[in-house]
């Protein structure tokens, strides 16, 4: 699968079969997340692979829904503000950073076979005090990894490029 077909196919999937996810593939979808760029390469991140049954209970409290809970993995993509760039306005790049892994791991776990949902509607307060994950660490994405027991289509609603797309100006 080349990197276009991936982006191209790539659904978020709500849905896994009880199936563990084989460590080498684990190994391979966080490599393709450290292999990420980042904002002077600070590489600001860290992951936290969640398997263990009961604590992916417990993070029903941060995010309250039972297809997410039964994912064989969730992955925690966290950040640390204090090691990322900030542009000379102020302007703070951790998320940017965090978001681009996050991208690359889903596609990667896509070419592999595995589904995954992005979710940011979670409660990031309830995450860190489950995970004990210190204060000064921002939570920006949680996903939800397994292998899909749902076939969806290939991405089909975007809005065309005439809309998104301009040349030389706004
Ligand atoms: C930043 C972000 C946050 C998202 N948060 C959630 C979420 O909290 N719950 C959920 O079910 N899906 C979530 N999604 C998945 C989107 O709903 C999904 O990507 C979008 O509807 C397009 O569908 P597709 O991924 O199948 O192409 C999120 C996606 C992104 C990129």
């Amino acid at each position: 699968m080349n990197v276009f077909d991936a982006i191209r196919t790539r659904r978020s999937i709500r849905k896994y079969l009880n199936k563990p996810v084989e460590r080498e593939k684990l190994s391979k979808i966080l490599e393709a997340a450290r292999l990420s760029p980042s904002a002077a390469n600070r590489q600001p991140w860290r992951f936290i692979v969640v398997t263990d049954q009961k604590i992916k209970e417990e993070l029903r409290a941060a995010y309250d829904e039972d297809w997410f809970v039964s994912a064989p993995v969730i992955i925690v993509g966290c950040a640390l503000p204090s090691e990322a760039w900030v542009r000379s306005d102020g302007e703070e790049y951790w998320k940017v950073d965090l978001a681009i892994a996050m991208q690359n791991l889903i596609l990667e776990a896509w070419e592999l076979g595995l589904g995954t949902c992005w979710i940011g509607a979670f409660r990031e307060d309830e995450v860190k005090r489950i995970l004990g994950i210190p204060d000064e660490v921002r939570v920006v994405a949680l996903a939800s990894l397994g292998y899909p027991a749902e076939e969806k289509g290939s991405v089909t609603k975007r809005k065309p490029l005439e809309e998104i797309v301009s040349y030389n100006y706004w």
